[in-house]
């Protein structure tokens, strides 16, 4: 889609045409990312323009554009291999665990899983941090690898190589420090260069919606779920997305080893009921987009056998699917204060008590706490009596513990009354489906 272009422009020019409110040509959008990947643009240069995006925002082509930008600006991965190719990405959640249970499902389903993940932010956690709970796995992959991987396991959760959509690097990096990174065609670009990149042929989003996730609104949700599903159309890749509830943890564990101790017992064929249901709603849809319609990934989790491809997964990167995993040194029971239901609890609250236990980091370089975390004994709908050990709160650091518990604060509630949450899937964009995969 990208022809790198060479007619120079000026960064000021094109500053000023989306200050001033109009649509960026496809040469002007090449040149600036081209230019600012090789240092030509300067970063005030380019903070000035992505404030001017971000207040003034830029049209589905645009964004397309913008994105074929960022993935010309670096290498992209050749992937090899001869089932297709479908790949899940979430925005992020609280307990969201859900890839882990669902790489290898898909891939005993027939289809093959290449995910290139990331770590944790802020009260959200990240894929990578959790399988690094698992000693001796290794995230950092060759092309080589991967590939291999993908067609002797069928399935590889890995960082993503080097040289890949560098232009979203340094350009996430700028958005994080100027206030612009909620910008939705600047957001639904950077997810999509890596993953146009990575050379995926279908795409499912889990878009969350609620207190804990990066969307707090359904407008915002679905216009950020439009965005990211018209470029996988724009680029010839079967995408959609589904809108989730985030306002509840998803299942019962947050934080890195307790979440992989709760996908295991979900590919075992136990595990809670939520987190169960959305991986197979997200492998049923990632399925049909790969063209793999005579499976039923219900039955197949049911039957322990993904759990067969995950120790594969798991020891094809180094790790030991037997091994065990760490323990925290302190933790703390928080008691039910009353008789009563669990009326609330909410995601946010959670997932800052978790990150402040040591389970996420507040700068990228941040090392991160692999036993830290909130188990979480009762969920909203359930009975509680007075002194019934409600959450549990795991930390290496007995400090950690203060902090933790004022974060929960108006975060749990019991009443005489409260209705249990369901997985709720609140709405669905599925894209144009391109004629050729
Ligand atoms: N995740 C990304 O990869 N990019 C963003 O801009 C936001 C979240």
């Amino acid at each position: 889609m990208n022809s790198k272009q060479t007619r120079p422009f000026s960064a000021v020019e094109i500053i000023h045409v989306k200050r001033d409110g109009h649509r960026l040509t496809d040469e002007q959008i090449d040149w600036v990312i081209d230019a600012y990947t090789r240092g030509e643009v300067a970063e005030e240069q380019m903070a000035a323009l992505v404030m001017a995006v971000l207040l003034r925002g830029m049209d589905a082509a645009e964004t397309a554009r913008w994105t074929s930008a960022m993935v010309s600006s670096g290498e992209q991965l050749r992937l090899a291999v001869d089932r297709p190719t479908v790949d899940k990405h979430s925005t992020g959640g609280v307990g969201d665990k859900i890839t882990l249970p669902l790489a290898p499902l898909v891939a005993t389903c027939g289809a093959a899983v290449p995910q290139l993940s990331g770590r944790g932010l802020g009260h959200t956690g990240g894929t990578l941090d959790k399988l690094e709970s698992i000693p001796g796995w290794r995230a950092n992959l060759s092309t080589d690898e991967i590939n291999r991987q993908l067609n002797e396991v069928g399935a590889v959760v890995c960082a993503p190589t080097e040289g890949l959509a560098p232009a979203d690097r340094k350009l996430y990096a700028l958005r994080d420090v100027t206030g612009t990174v909620e910008s939705i065609p600047l957001i639904a670009s950077s997810i999509m260069s890596k993953k146009i990149a990575e050379g995926t042929n279908a795409l499912v989003f889990d878009v969350k919606v609620g207190s804990g996730a990066f969307m707090k609104s359904h407008e915002n949700a679905r216009a950020l779920a439009t965005a990211l599903v018209d470029i996988g159309s724009a680029h010839g890749m079967h995408t959609s997305a589904l809108l989730t509830d985030m306002s509840v943890p998803l299942g019962r564990t947050i934080g890195n080893a307790l979440e992989v101790a709760e996908a295991i017992e979900v590919l075992r064929g136990g595990g809670p009921r939520d987190v169960v249901e959305l991986t197979v709603m997200l492998a049923r849809e990632m399925l049909q987009l790969a063209g793999v319609s005579d499976v039923d990934p219900g039955e197949v989790l049911a039957s322990g056998r993904a759990y067969e491809t995950w120790c594969r997964m798991i020891s094809a990167q180094g790790g030991n699917p037997n091994g065990g995993l760490p323990a925290a040194r302190h933790m703390h029971v928080v008691d039910a204060k009353r008789d009563g239901v669990v009326a609330r609890l909410d995601a946010y609250a959670v997932g800052l008590a978790a990150w402040r236990l040591g389970a996420g980091r507040a700068r990228r370089e941040d090392p991160v706490q692999h036993a830290a975390g909130v188990r979480c004994l009762a969920k909203p709908g359930e009975r509680v009596a007075a002194g019934q050990p409600l959450l549990e709160l795991h930390t290496e650091s007995k400090d950690t513990i203060k902090p933790a518990m004022a974060a929960l604060n108006g975060g749990l509630e019991i009443r005489d009354t409260g209705a249990s949450h369901n997985l709720t899937v609140l709405d669905a964009v599925r894209g144009e489906v391109p004629a050729v995969l």
